[in-house]
């Protein structure tokens, strides 16, 4: 039997996420009330950091521990991932003695070969290319909010970075639009993301185009890890791209605005929006730790009855 990965959200079919979104429900309805839920005891999960992170490591270890499983935490700065040993090599040796990987990247290509190597099942924790767990965490949360997100429109403002192409996977697979306004420079590339067609998307020169009308506005750093070089030229480029209270006041009167966090208030981001009432970045960010645990269960056990 072929081993089920998350590298990418197009990995997943709309009937799977429809699965997930109804088990992390269930599964954070039990976290809240106290009870158990250990369906993973006696499985263990690597959690491989090639870039920091406080979310994605605190989601991932409280909830393998809260399913009942433990986990095993390594950076490249403390193993040989640092020192050269092939990713091959890591993935056969760390896949023999685990039930689970997640790993956090530079490039996907590193994730896809440390898949092709392993005997269980991996999880893309964020590329360059992707951060779909982010993405499952988000829509989940929109759902929460104002139920299904079939045929809303989601404005992504900023960067054409690994989160816009993540929502546009999404957008094409679960059936909602995205409205994309990037630096010139800095725009989406459709290829990435790996698209069917360019249906679900629609670029906008001026962000306050790209938010009117729109049921979430959503935006992320204007430097990404591993990107930091190009740190001042972006400052520039970006300086159009804070979401503010205008922003905001052209989007639907009930429109929510996410952020994955960190975030950097005064730059893509005004503190009156994040900190104010349509910002749903708390839940957002809790919410991580619900739909991975549902993932984990799922890639794991598949589904429960
Ligand atoms: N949003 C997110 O992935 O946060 P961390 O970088 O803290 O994991
Ligand atoms: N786009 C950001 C997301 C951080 C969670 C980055 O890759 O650094």
């Amino acid at each position: 039997m072929s081993i089920k990965h998350y590298l990418q959200f197009s990995d997943f079919t709309a009937d799977e996420y429809a699965y997930l979104f109804a088990r992390a429900a269930l599964i954070k309805r039990k976290f809240k009330a106290y009870e158990k839920h250990h369906p993973l005891v006696d499985r263990t999960l690597a959690m491989i950091f090639e870039k920091a992170s406080t979310r994605t490591r605190v989601s991932f270890e409280a909830g393998m521990y809260q399913l009942g499983g433990s986990v095993v935490h390594l950076t490249t700065g403390d193993s040989q991932l640092g020192r050269a040993e092939p990713i091959e090599d890591s993935a056969k040796v760390i896949s023999r003695m685990v039930d689970l990987v997640m790993i956090r990247t530079f490039g996907q290509d590193k994730i896809e070969r440390f898949a092709a190597h392993s005997r269980v099942p991996v999880i893309n924790g964020l590329t360059n290319e992707f951060h779909p767990c982010q993405i499952l965490a988000d829509i989940f949360t929109f759902i929460e909010h104002r139920g299904s997100i079939l045929g809303k429109t989601v404005a992504w403002v900023g960067d054409g970075n690994n989160m816009a192409n993540t929502w546009l996977q999404a957008a094409e697979i679960l059936g909602f639009k995205v409205h994309v306004s990037t630096p010139s420079g800095y725009e989406i590339d459709q290829s990435v993301a790996g698209l069917r067609s360019a249906d679900s998307y629609k670029v906008f020169k001026d962000p306050m185009d790209a938010c009117r009308g729109a049921d979430l506005v959503t935006t992320d750093v204007w430097t990404s890890m591993g990107y930091e070089a190009e740190n001042e030229a972006r400052r520039k480029a970006f300086a159009d791209w804070c979401v503010d209270e205008d922003m905001m006041k052209v989007a639907r009167p009930d429109a929510l605005f996410m952020h994955c966090l960190p975030a950097h208030r005064g730059e893509e981001v005004q503190a009156e929006v994040i900190d104010g009432p349509q910002s749903v970045v708390w839940d957002e960010a809790e919410n991580r730790m619900h739909v991975q645990k549902a993932l984990m269960e799922y890639l794991l056990l598949g589904r429960i009855a």
